[in-house]
């Protein structure tokens, strides 16, 4: 495979495609499945969740309790291990709820669990607990498929969410263009829940290849429209160019 690729389908199919041993690194945002703690809260349309107001598409995947979290992020990081070269790297993003469920995740998979990255968000922008700590961090627990080597990379990125977001829970650059660096230059990155292609557009502007996978017609759409534009131009034209995206069209 050479430059880009978005899959529109169920990743734990999808990921059956992938030869063995072929990806340097798996970077990926799964659905945290947050926002709540029963049933009712969970099932709420994740624009309720995380972006009251936004017109952009509702996500799936995100009503899982963390019983269910772990099993299902279990067997698509397995997929991801088998798919993974020896010596490459996994980064998954998650929030607090469900940060011992991704670790357990991450090593029932087959990955050997490394750490844990930071992402700070400014505090007039995040979510302040009464009597308690604000909640202005979201994390990245990264693993490793045997022994690596190569440069050692940030741990903390202080960045506000995107503006003009693409994605109701779209990640920032500042940190992709960290994390996409797990693989070397010119290697392939997966990203198996692909959204509006934060992560490949992070790749591809740091010379990595990018495979993404999208459950998601209208946002297979929009990143394969995000992502063809970074190809062409080298930039992400998303920002001053909103009219690219018809993020009410067509699944
Ligand atoms: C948290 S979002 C990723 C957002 C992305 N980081 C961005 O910046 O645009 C997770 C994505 O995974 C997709 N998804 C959920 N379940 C899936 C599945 N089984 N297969 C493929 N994609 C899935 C959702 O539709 C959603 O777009």
């Amino acid at each position: 495979m050479t430059g880009w690729e978005v899959r529109h389908g169920d990743t734990l199919l999808a990921l059956r495609e992938l030869g063995a041993g072929t990806v340097d690194a798996v970077v990926t945002d799964p659905p945290y499945s947050s926002g709540g703690a029963f049933r009712s809260d969970r099932a709420r349309p994740t624009g309720d969740k995380y972006l009251k107001g936004s017109q952009l598409p509702d996500f799936y995947g995100d009503n899982r309790s963390e019983r269910g979290l772990l099993a299902w992020a279990s067997l698509w990081l397995a997929e991801c291990w088998r798919v993974t070269v020896d010596g490459g790297a996994v980064a998954v993003w998650t929030d607090w709820r469900s940060l011992p469920t991704i670790t357990d995740a991450v090593q029932c998979g087959g990955y050997s669990w490394r750490g844990i990255g930071v992402w700070r968000k400014p505090q007039g922008r995040s979510r302040p607990t009464a009597g308690g700590l604000w909640n202005d961090t979201e994390f990245i627990v990264w693993g490793s498929k045997g022994r690596r080597s190569g440069a050692c990379l940030p741990g903390v990125w202080e960045a506000a969410s995107p503006r003009d977001k693409l994605h109701q829970t779209e990640k920032p650059q500042a940190a992709l263009r960290d994390l996409v660096r797990f693989a070397p230059e010119g290697g392939l990155v997966l990203d198996p829940f692909a959204g509006s292609g934060s992560t490949g557009v992070a790749a591809l502007m740091a010379g990595r290849r990018f495979i993404g996978i999208e459950l998601s017609g209208e946002y297979v759409d929009i990143s394969r429209r995000r992502l063809a534009a970074v190809a062409a131009s080298g930039a992400d034209v998303a920002r001053s160019a909103p009219a690219l995206f018809d993020v009410e069209g067509d699944a």
